[in-house]
């Protein structure tokens, strides 16, 4: 008999939270819900506790206090810690599930951008492991089975291209917050779906390949796929690519990164090749999207640059929600932040403090653009 597997999920309100509720509820002898989190919707999580059977006091939400998503994620019966939590607040429980030594199914791709030498080091010495949700890095973690490390040449990322692919910057010029949130192939959380819509994910995506699968930039690229079948690529040495093709579906990564090396006995997202007639294939444009050079200059700067970069994008991507500056806004605070240097990061503390220079450098260029 398998023994059930002990899941800590955090951001269960939200989109990968509730699509990972969707599947351990059709898997109920695999898994069992130890912990829920979320940021304000109460009710939702309330009604997903009676669901699933999590005690009051191990559902917890509004947690300013970062040490409490960390108390979850440590949890000695979990064995699994699913941090779905949007931004840099899911970087407590990321540490804390490693240094605990947990599995950490990750979709918090912020917090491994932000911390990433802090992370490695926790993840060395602590005995966890990162298995990757985001569906990119799922593929890629799925192809690197088909060789051994020192035969990859290189990792490909796919890229729908979000609402605005194809138009020239001019044609960026007024586009609304109801325009950017229209993703073509995802449904996902507002951040993420902005985030799409710039590139700006897929430069975060690119700093997280290199973070979990240790290629240098130089060996990441990026392609796009407006299809959104070929989820990542991996090409070896001897020529041969090997990819990952489903439909988009969370629920496949989120299966896989709970119970990984073993795949779900129920199918997400699978292949209907009678309905699939083009894939097609196209070079990023870095001039309409300038977030994606932003992100891998500041991988390449390493240190805090990651860090910065991340905050900035994410006090940029509220103002454009919140309608103070444009969409072609956001890639411009990012780089006034990028232009004025980043530190070193040794310790979580530095991580912070890129953290917080990111953060007030951003509003400042907010406030002066609202201001304009
Ligand atoms: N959605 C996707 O398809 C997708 C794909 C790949 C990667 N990701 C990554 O996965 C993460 C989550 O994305 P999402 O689309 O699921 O976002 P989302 O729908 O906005 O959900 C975010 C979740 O985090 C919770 N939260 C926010 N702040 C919190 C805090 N301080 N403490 C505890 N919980 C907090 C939210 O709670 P409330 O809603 O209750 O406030 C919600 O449950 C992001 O890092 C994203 O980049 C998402």
């Amino acid at each position: 008999m398998t023994r059930t597997t002990n899941v800590v999920l955090l951001g269960s309100t939200g989109s990968i939270g509730t699509q990972a509720l969707d599947v351990i509820a059709s898997h109920r002898d695999r898994y069992r819900v130890v912990a829920l989190a979320a940021g304000r919707n109460t009710e939702l999580l309330a009604q997903q506790a009676s669901t699933f059977g999590v005690p009051p006091e191990l559902a917890r939400s509004g947690l300013d206090d970062s040490r409490s998503l960390a108390e979850l994620a440590s949890l000695p019966d979990a064995d699994v810690v699913l941090n779905a939590v949007v931004g840099f607040a899911g970087l407590p429980a990321t540490l804390a599930a490693l240094e605990h030594g947990k599995r950490l199914a990750l979709a918090n791709k912020e917090s491994l951008i932000a911390g990433g030498p802090v992370v490695a080091k926790v993840r060395g010495a602590g005995g966890g492991e990162i298995i990757p949700v985001d569906s990119e890095h799922s593929a890629v973690y799925q192809a690197l089975r088909a060789g051994n490390p020192r035969e990859v040449r290189r990792v490909l990322l796919t890229a729908s291209g979000g609402p605005f692919r194809g138009r020239s910057r001019a044609e960026l010029e007024r586009v609304t917050v109801a325009d950017a949130l229209q993703h073509p192939t995802w449904t996902m959380g507002a951040k993420i779906t902005i985030d799409s819509s710039t590139l700006m994910n897929k430069g975060l995506e690119v700093i997280e390949a290199h973070e979990l699968f240790a290629v240098d930039f130089d060996r990441v690229d990026v392609v796009v796929h407006p299809q959104s079948i070929v989820h990542g690529m991996v090409e070896f040495t001897d020529g041969a690519t090997i990819a990952q093709l489903s439909q988009p579906d969370m629920r496949l990564p989120i299966g896989l990164a709970l119970g990984a090396p073993d795949r779900l006995d129920q199918a997400f997202g699978a292949m209907d090749w009678s309905q699939v007639s083009t894939l097609t294939f196209e070079t990023p444009d870095l001039d309409a999207f300038p977030c994606l050079r932003l992100a891998y200059e500041a991988g390449r700067a390493a240190g805090g640059a990651p860090a910065t970069l991340s905050a900035a994008n994410e006090v940029a991507v509220e103002a454009f929600l919140g309608g103070r500056i444009p969409w072609l806004g956001i890639a411009d605070v990012v780089q006034e932040v990028m232009q004025r240097g980043t530190g070193n990061v040794e310790d979580v503390d530095d991580v912070l403090e890129a953290d917080r220079v990111g953060r007030g450098r951003a509003h400042e260029a907010v406030e002066r653009r609202s201001a304009a």
